[in-house]
């Protein structure tokens, strides 16, 4: 039985308001430029930024002379990043898509997920998206998963954060390894923006990758881009598409 403080719409990501979503359009730079050497990517190389926001991130991947696909939910957000290319003569293709659904043929050199961008579906979803990203790279590409380092979330784990009328509760749930915040505003339950993110440690989301066919090539910690070490803010995971496909009887098992 799912307790009271668990329950989260199935589809919050749905719901959440756009302005608790996206960082200012004008950061991503130095993400960018980390993302550019995680993935060894190179001039004219396609690269898939899924989900894009508003392309904050992708704009610094196009100035540097890759060619980009955005991928986004919400068409609000895709507008502003096209607006963006178009006022700097940039090239770029943003495209509405729920990433439960993604499919595509293997014809990118890297793609990447970043800002916490994974972890919202169900378990079997989640996976699923590593396993349809895996397909759409072509041999030698490379994915790369951000998320927050849940070793550090969770030594220093608080309940109740207070800014101004909103008060947010936050919870762990061992069992499922959910994160799960409810948000109150002026003493009312804002179920709209409440949020659940499956949280990954390094080593499950490495084993997922290789589930998928990739082998895991790098372990980073964010800010820094240097070693993951438990203190690190972010955690980065990166996996290559061999040359030649990994037979199924030499992939390992997903560690639970
Ligand atoms: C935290 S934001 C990060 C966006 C971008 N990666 C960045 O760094 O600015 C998460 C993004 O996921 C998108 N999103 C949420 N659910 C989605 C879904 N099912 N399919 C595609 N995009 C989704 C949201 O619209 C939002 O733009």
């Amino acid at each position: 039985m799912p307790r009271r403080r668990d329950t989260v719409p199935e589809n919050w990501f749905e719901t959440v308001e756009d302005r608790v979503w996206l960082p200012p359009d004008d950061q991503g730079k130095e993400e960018a430029q980390l993302i550019r050497r995680l993935l060894k990517l190179r001039r004219g190389q396609r690269v898939l930024d899924a989900p894009c926001g508003a392309g904050r991130i992708a704009y610094h991947i196009a100035r540097a002379g890759l060619d980009v696909e955005g991928l986004d939910i919400r068409d609000q957000f895709l507008s502003r990043a096209r607006r963006r290319f178009r006022k700097a003569g940039l090239q770029g293709r943003f495209r509405i898509q729920d990433l439960r659904s993604f499919r595509s043929a293997p014809c990118f050199h890297g793609i990447y997920t970043w800002f916490g961008s994974f972890g919202y579906f169900s378990e079997a979803e989640n996976v699923d998206l590593i396993r349809r990203f895996a397909g759409a790279l072509l041999p030698g590409g490379r994915l790369l998963i951000e998320q927050v380092n849940r070793e550090r979330i969770l030594r220093n784990f608080r309940r109740k954060g207070v800014v101004g009328p909103i008060v947010s509760y936050a919870y762990w749930n061992p069992t499922t390894e959910r994160a799960i915040n409810h948000r109150v505003v002026d003493g009312i339950r804002d179920a709209a923006n409440s949020s659940s993110m499956r949280l990954y440690t390094p080593r499950q989301l490495s084993s997922l990758f290789e589930a998928a066919g990739l082998e895991t090539t790098e372990a980073t910690g964010y800010p820094g881009g240097h070693s993951l070490t438990r203190g690190s803010r972010r955690m980065v995971i990166v996996g290559r598409k061999p040359r030649r496909p990994v037979r199924q009887s030499e992939r390992p098992e997903v560690i639970p």
